[in-house]
């Protein structure tokens, strides 16, 4: 026949059960005191001297960075290659002078205007500023697509 349990082991039994339950309650709220934050990568990247980009659009750091920078004859400006559509990835057509998304087929010229398809906003353009250094620094965190507002400073650097 089995011993009934003492009325000793029944206390420690009880003691167990509540330190079991505020250990995890106290681990539940300092967890709860831990922000779950996602850390990326900056969104900042030297792209190298301003001066060594040709006039035209180049893909230098089109692969690594997902920009184009496009120079013209009065300065610089990086496009970011993101379509305002759906977030595809469009590409430069150098004979078509201007930018295809292969998703759905939205046109964007080099200012970044739409030309065709259902893009509804022009590509964004990344804050760009040329450096003491004469290196040309790109923001891809600050953009700007409103014509008038994306042609001046920050988002065009004369060079
Ligand atoms: S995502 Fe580019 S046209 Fe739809």
């Amino acid at each position: 026949m089995a011993e009934p349990i003492k009325r000793k082991d029944f206390l420690w039994i009880g003691w167990g059960a509540l330190a079991t339950f505020v250990g995890g309650a106290t681990a539940a709220s300092v967890r709860f005191l831990v922000p779950n934050v996602l850390y990326e990568p900056s969104q900042k990247f030297n792209a190298g001297p301003a001066k060594e980009f040709p006039v035209g659009v180049s893909t230098l750091w089109f692969k690594k960075q997902r920009v184009w920078i496009i120079r013209t004859e009065k300065g610089i400006y990086a496009l970011w290659a993101r379509c305002t559509h759906l977030g595809c990835t469009p590409n430069w057509f150098l004979d078509q002078t201007r930018f295809k998304c292969p998703c759905h087929g939205s046109n964007f010229s080099t200012d970044g205007d739409v030309i065709a398809g259902p893009a509804p906003k022009p590509l964004w353009r990344c804050q760009v500023e040329v450096v003491a250094s004469g290196d040309l620094v790109i923001d891809k965190a600050t953009l700007e697509n409103r014509p008038g507002i994306r042609d001046k400073a920050p988002y065009f650097a004369e060079v």
